[in-house]
């Protein structure tokens, strides 16, 4: 399966009432949002048509969450009409502001920034959102090179697992087999954890290295990584919408979830 048919069906899945893209390129993976949705790139380029209510941001990433109200654009109002015109969540506003409940990270594919991503997004997530990144899978080690020199590039983001892995035990990091390079797919993410934060200048000394890479085996050979099919007909995403729609704390609601997840993820991937 295709990334963007993996996204796609994660739509409905999640059943997402609203999006976050970074990395919009031409803006195929942001035409597949039917909700409200923001989308961030430097040098975006779209040519194709989006529909809906979308904030495209000219800028990069880094620089579109150091701003004051970086979601501002999905806030749900005081006022629920206002907001069913908009097509926001009634309620939002009186029960703990907006989060999001699908990203997708697709932006510069160098470790440090998709893990910059990642932290950024996860300040504006809760536990039930669904946070995917992509090109995490290479297939060989050109292709993980730091300095593109291959058509199709991930870049060395696939060290975004590893260190997710070490230092964020709390999540479930789910490699999914997408072609052409792999996503990830993160569930609990916790917009109170500064352990990525505390940690960033050790992880970036340890991790950002020069060229070749070394990819481990169980990445190259995606020995963990769920097939696309089963992660999507699993049954735990009714559970997963109804806890982030009925806001239920994590306490409640994360454990009882992450071993249905878990249950159906191969052995290995179950981290
Ligand atoms: C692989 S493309 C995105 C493809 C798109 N998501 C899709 O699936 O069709 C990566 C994009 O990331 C953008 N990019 C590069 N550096 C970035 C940054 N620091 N912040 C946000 N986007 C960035 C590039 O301009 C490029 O358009």
């Amino acid at each position: 399966m295709q990334r963007h048919e993996l996204l796609r069906a994660l739509h409905k899945a999640t059943a997402a009432r609203n999006y976050l893209e970074i990395g919009v390129n031409d803006g195929r993976s942001l035409a597949l949002s039917k909700v409200p949705s923001i989308g961030i790139d430097p040098a975006f380029k779209v040519n194709v048509d989006l529909r809906g209510d979308i904030q495209l941001a000219r800028t990069t990433s880094d620089e579109f969450f150091a701003g004051k109200r970086p979601l501002g654009h999905l806030e749900s109002a005081r006022n629920p009409l206002k907001n069913i015109r908009k097509g926001r969540p009634l309620f939002s506003h009186y029960v703990g502001g907006t989060a999001l409940d699908l990203a997708f990270i697709d932006g510069m594919h160098l470790f440090e920034y998709a893990l910059r991503d990642f932290m950024n997004v996860e300040k504006h997530s809760r536990w039930g959102s669904v946070i995917v990144l992509d090109d995490m899978l290479p297939r060989d080690v050109d292709e993980a090179a730091r300095d593109r020199h291959t058509q199709f590039w991930a870049g060395d983001v696939f060290k975004v697992i590893p260190v997710l892995r070490k230092y964020r035990p709390d999540l479930l990091v789910v490699p999914v087999d997408t072609e052409p390079t792999g996503v990830v797919v993160v569930f609990g993410a916790d917009p109170d954890s500064d352990v990525l934060k505390k940690h960033y200048d050790e992880i970036h000394a340890e991790w950002v290295v020069p060229d070749p890479q070394k990819v481990p085996e169980n990445i190259l050979g995606r020995a963990d990584a769920i097939s696309p099919e089963a992660l999507l007909g699993a049954s735990f995403w009714p559970e997963l919408v109804r806890a982030r729609n009925l806001r239920l704390p994590r306490a409640r609601g994360f454990g009882r979830l992450r071993s249905k997840i878990e249950a159906v993820l191969p052995t290995s991937a179950a981290v």
